[in-house]
């Protein structure tokens, strides 16, 4: 990716390893305005067509709040009941009228390529806020963001780490993404923990290998891993066939306090792209690691902000513009 500015973000594919380094030094950047040690109105007047047609939390609220951070304005849909996609209208024409309302949309679409599908009818950048099983990329951006500033907390690199990803990786969207970001890097060792029927694609096993890494695929949690990352995830139960077929997989892995010592590090990092899923009858990440320093899953969130603040900056062409168009804050704020 050679240039952001008006270019869609769809994939993780566009990405090497100039073009994150990038988005990490504009991310950075972007923390005195997440936290609110200072203002800036530099896209004032822009809007944000926020569109998700499937249920989210932090990613569409996110992306509204990083749009808000730098000054712009957002006009949101929700829910394709809500839409006129409900009424036949095709995602071509949804671009079309849509991308005259905004100066850039994200996106969440149910269907595999959607995202990709709509862009080539919008006259504006579009983002993928996640499509299907597909892709994920502000997560996978943010998950390596994350990852990068928890290493460096330990004193490592990404080349080198070890990461151990848990649970459904066939539909985890997430976990596609990440890992082939993670291939940019050097010497990664992927240990795949789940059913045999949730694995991880082919296509994604044939990626890490062809690009050196080590690999080892496991249905259980083996011994002592010495594991830098434990990222755990969500049975994605709107992505099966049926409830039935997905509550065989309910539960399955969990991880507590007592299961993380005897399977990871001291010092392992635990991540998960959330929301986990808290009902009983899965709990697969539990309240009891809440006060576990080393449980990263807050500052994945807080980390989500400045990324898509980034990805805003770079892809409207105003990441040096930034601290020109700065103000005070005049608001009580804890956040620093
Ligand atoms: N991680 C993530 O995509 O969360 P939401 O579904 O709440 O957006």
């Amino acid at each position: 990716m050679s240039s952001f500015t008006g270019n869609h973000i769809l994939s993780v594919s566009q990405f090497d390893r100039d073009a994150i380094d990038l988005v990490f030094s504009v991310a950075e950047c972007m923390e005195p305005y997440a936290k609110r040690q200072k203002r800036t109105t530099v896209l004032d007047g822009a809007i944000l067509g926020n569109l998700f047609f499937e249920p989210s939390t932090r990613t569409r609220v996110s992306f509204g709040t990083a749009f808000n951070l730098l000054g712009g304005e957002v006009r949101e849909t929700t829910g394709m009941a809500n839409s006129a996609l409900a009424k036949g209208e095709s995602l071509y024409d949804t671009a079309r009228v849509l991308s005259g309302y905004s100066d850039i949309i994200a996106m969440r679409h149910p269907a595999a390529g959607s995202v990709s599908e709509f862009a080539e009818g919008s006259r504006v950048p579009v983002i993928n806020g996640g499509d299907g099983a597909n892709e994920h990329p502000t997560q996978a951006l943010l998950d390596l963001f994350t990852i990068k500033r928890e290493l460096q907390y330990n004193h490592k690199s990404i080349d080198g780490l070890h990461i151990a990803m848990i649970g459904d990786l066939r539909y985890g969207r997430t976990v596609h993404s990440l890992s082939k970001l993670l291939c940019l890097f050097k010497n990664v060792r992927f240990t795949l923990i789940s059913p045999t029927e949730l694995a991880m694609p082919q296509y994604i096993l044939d990626t890490i290998e062809n690009a050196g890494h080590s690999l080892h695929v496991t249905d259980q949690l083996e011994g002592n891993m010495d594991a830098d990352i434990c990222y755990q995830t969500r049975i994605q139960e709107e992505r099966f066939p049926s409830q039935e077929e997905a509550n065989k997989y309910r539960g399955k892995f969990r991880l507590n306090q007592s299961i993380y010592t005897r399977h990871f590090q001291s010092k392992t990092v635990i991540m998960h792209p959330l929301p986990r899923d808290s009902r009983t009858e899965a709990n697969e990440l539990d309240n009891d690691l809440n006060l576990n320093p080393n449980l990263a899953i807050f500052r994945q969130t807080d980390n989500g902000v400045l990324v898509r603040m980034a990805l805003f900056a770079l892809t409207l062409g105003v990441e040096n513009l930034v601290s020109q168009y700065e103000k005070d804050v005049i608001w009580y704020s804890n956040k620093s």
